[in-house]
């Protein structure tokens, strides 16, 4: 069975809402899925999953989540060849130039460490609640399990 690693950012709920959708459209694929919070998470567990993903909110003008900091400067050291990944994430399209910038720094950082990436980035706006936003984050869980299927 295929394992995935799901780690999220958030103070009000979205990054999490997304990263339980993800969750749970990977386990009714079959994966075995491990999700938690990007404080409580070491980077190097990625090494111990087929498939990593990351669900960051983004702050203050294109900013990190400050207690990700470590996580994502740990996580460019990697090599994570072999393994897939996807990153999606939750913002406001109201910071216009700065939506969901966490996303693709997140993104970035895979690039450096040798792994493949699985599906393009998912970015919502605020909660993941309409019909296409759930339909946006189950294609992405189905395409990172083709991606590692190949
Ligand atoms: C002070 C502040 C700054 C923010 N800056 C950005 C930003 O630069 N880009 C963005 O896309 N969203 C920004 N947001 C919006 C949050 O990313 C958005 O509300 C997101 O859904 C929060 O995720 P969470 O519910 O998982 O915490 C900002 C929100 C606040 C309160």
């Amino acid at each position: 069975m295929p394992t995935a690693k799901v780690v999220f950012a958030t103070i009000t709920g979205n990054n999490e809402d997304c990263a339980d959708i993800i969750t749970e459209a990977l386990e009714d694929l079959g994966v075995e899925v491990d999700q938690s919070e990007i404080s409580q998470t070491d980077a190097a567990e990625f090494k111990d999953y087929d498939i990593n993903v990351v669900v960051p909110y983004t702050y203050d003008e294109g900013n990190l989540p400050e207690e990700g900091l470590d996580f994502f400067a740990d996580l460019q050291e990697l090599d994570l060849s072999g393994k897939v990944f996807g990153v999606a994430g939750s913002g406001d399209v109201f910071y216009e130039e700065f939506y969901c910038v966490a996303v693709d720094k997140f993104n970035q950082a895979f690039q450096r460490t040798g792994a493949t990436q699985g599906a393009e980035n998912v970015k919502i706006n605020l909660a993941p609640e309409s019909e296409e936003d759930l339909d946006k984050l189950d294609s992405f869980a189905s395409e990172l399990l083709n991606s590692f299927n190949k």
